[in-house]
């Protein structure tokens, strides 16, 4: 469905280093010295800790960290990084599809993190076109031990974005997810659940949901990715879902224009 993928696709441009960063950021980058500015950022208290939590208590250190959807930076991205700066290991890989927001992610993350920038590579685009051609990039041995999946509100993208990172993700690694009680996360949350050899919890510490899942064994039992794949083409057959898969891009953002701001979150992003 293409309610929620407002921004027109553009070619991933990769940017990349804390050389890069710090230019484009506009930012002093002075090492040691870690600067309070508050940048906005989503995900409440609870959330935060959670996302800190899965970097700094996981058994071995995340050495390579995805996360889809920085938007401007202080929620996830921030605390992703600040985790890994205290573990002392660990890259951070942030991918945003808004042109606008990723330049001022940019900026607000050289102010708020310059300590940490060494550990920040953005990658602008959108998800499905970027996380290939990134993860072709680094080659066939390469790992993902965390991904944060917070994109667009589709609930295709969610399972788009896990499909291409799930065979990268070693046994031990993770997968987090923001929105998981909303639209965003209808599909995966279920899908995931329904895979044993994922263990999963749903942390129901906001409107939004956190979802969090541990990889268990390399492979689902094929009784369990049965299951799986019968209750995703059932939620796919969602009426609303398919309307807004067939019809094209133009009329959905036609058609919102004439609703009320609280019935167009209700349709986008599944919110009561
Ligand atoms: C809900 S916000 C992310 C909030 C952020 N994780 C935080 O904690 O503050 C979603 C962001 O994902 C971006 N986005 C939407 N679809 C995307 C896609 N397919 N690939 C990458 N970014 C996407 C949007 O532009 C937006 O900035």
């Amino acid at each position: 469905m293409r309610w929620g993928r407002a921004h027109p696709p553009r070619p991933a441009k990769v940017a990349r280093g804390r050389k890069e960063v710090a230019q484009l950021a506009g930012a002093v980058v002075v090492p040691g010295v870690t600067t309070a500015a508050a940048i906005a950022g989503q995900l409440n208290a609870a959330e935060r800790r959670l996302v800190t939590e899965a970097i700094v208590k996981a058994p071995r250190k995340p050495r390579v960290v995805l996360e889809v959807g920085t938007w401007l930076g202080g929620g996830s991205t921030l605390h992703l990084l600040r985790a890994l700066e205290q573990n002392g290991e660990g890259h951070l890989w942030g991918i945003e599809a808004d042109r606008a927001i990723y330049e001022r992610m940019l900026a607000n993350i050289g102010s708020a993190a310059p300590e940490a920038l060494h550990r920040f590579t953005p990658l602008f685009g959108f998800s499905d076109v970027v996380i290939p051609k990134w993860l072709a990039e680094q080659g066939n041995d390469f790992l993902v031990d965390v991904a944060f999946l917070d994109g667009g509100d589709n609930p295709l993208e969610q399972i788009t974005e896990f499909r291409l990172l799930d065979a990268r993700i070693p046994v031990g690694g993770q997968l987090l997810s923001h929105d998981a009680k909303l639209r965003k996360g209808r599909w995966v949350v279920p899908y995931l659940s329904a895979l044993d050899n994922w263990s999963a919890e749903l942390h129901d510490v906001s409107e939004e949901g956190l979802f969090h899942a541990h990889k268990l064994r390399a492979s689902p039992s094929p009784e369990s990715l049965w299951g799986a794949e019968k209750e995703l083409r059932r939620l796919r057959a969602n009426p609303v879902e398919r309307l807004g898969a067939f019809l094209p891009q133009p009329a959905n953002a036609f058609l919102l224009r004439f609703l009320p701001g609280r019935l167009i979150r209700r349709i986008t992003q599944g919110r009561r």
